[in-house]
């Protein structure tokens, strides 16, 4: 369950388990009783997603496609079912306008967990940044908790941070990553994060 004022953000190097651990979480919202929408650049996050030895795929009942919700978004607006949503391109311009478009019609739609992962491959764009910004500040208003992955802390843009309400990471080793860290969540649990071992992790929450 997430209230409407949460905000997560699973971080951590490749293979550190941000992923599941976000997939575990959308699961408790979905147990719940909770509509979850997830943009899920490598379909890992539906049942009927790209399963590989590398991924479990997560608890999302099934998956749409991107081009086809966007074409079409009165599922999304007016259903009430959990999907996830995958791209059909990983280029960095189709990520970036189709998040911002799925973003803004899961604002719209209001009542749903909003997740999204793999920031790494379109946090660049000025227009994801502000899309995030304004859901992690304007989300609750349309009951719409958000719940980020991302490889490194500074993916997140720096207004969503401010909004954190968990941070799950894994070992972060970049000063920058550590700066950031340490600024939403203090200097005494950022300066545990670079000495996390592989496969360990840490959280924390805002009071
Ligand atoms: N409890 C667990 N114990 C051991 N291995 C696990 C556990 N949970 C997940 N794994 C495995 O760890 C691997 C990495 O998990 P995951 O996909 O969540 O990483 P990630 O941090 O999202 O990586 P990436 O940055 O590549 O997306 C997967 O192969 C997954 O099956
Ligand atoms: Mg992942």
């Amino acid at each position: 369950m997430m209230q409407a004022h949460e905000c997560h953000a699973y971080v951590g190097k490749r293979g550190s388990r941000k992923s599941t651990r976000n997939k575990e979480n959308l699961g408790r919202c979905l147990k719940a009783g909770q509509r979850v929408i997830a943009f899920d650049p490598h379909n890992e996050y539906a049942q009927d997603g790209h399963a590989t030895d590398e991924v479990m795929l997560g608890p999302l009942p099934s998956s749409r496609e991107l081009w086809a919700v966007l074409a079409d978004p009165s599922e999304l607006l007016e259903g009430d079912t959990s999907f996830a949503v995958v791209p059909d391109s990983l280029e960095e311009e189709d990520l970036a306008r189709g998040f911002d478009e799925l973003a803004r019609l899961a604002y719209e739609a209001g009542d749903l967990v909003f997740s999204a992962d793999e920031l790494v491959l379109y946090f660049m764009s000025a227009r994801v940044q502000k899309r995030l910004n304004f859901l992690a500040t304007q989300g609750r208003h349309k009951k719409l908790p958000l719940a980020l992955a991302a490889q490194r802390m500074v993916h997140v843009p720096y207004t969503t941070r401010t909004q954190l309400t968990l941070v799950d990471t894994g070992k972060q080793d970049d000063p920058d990553d550590v700066a950031a860290i340490a600024k939403r969540c203090g200097k005494d649990f950022a300066e545990k994060v670079p000495k996390l071992k592989r496969g360990e992790r840490l959280v924390w929450q805002d009071e």
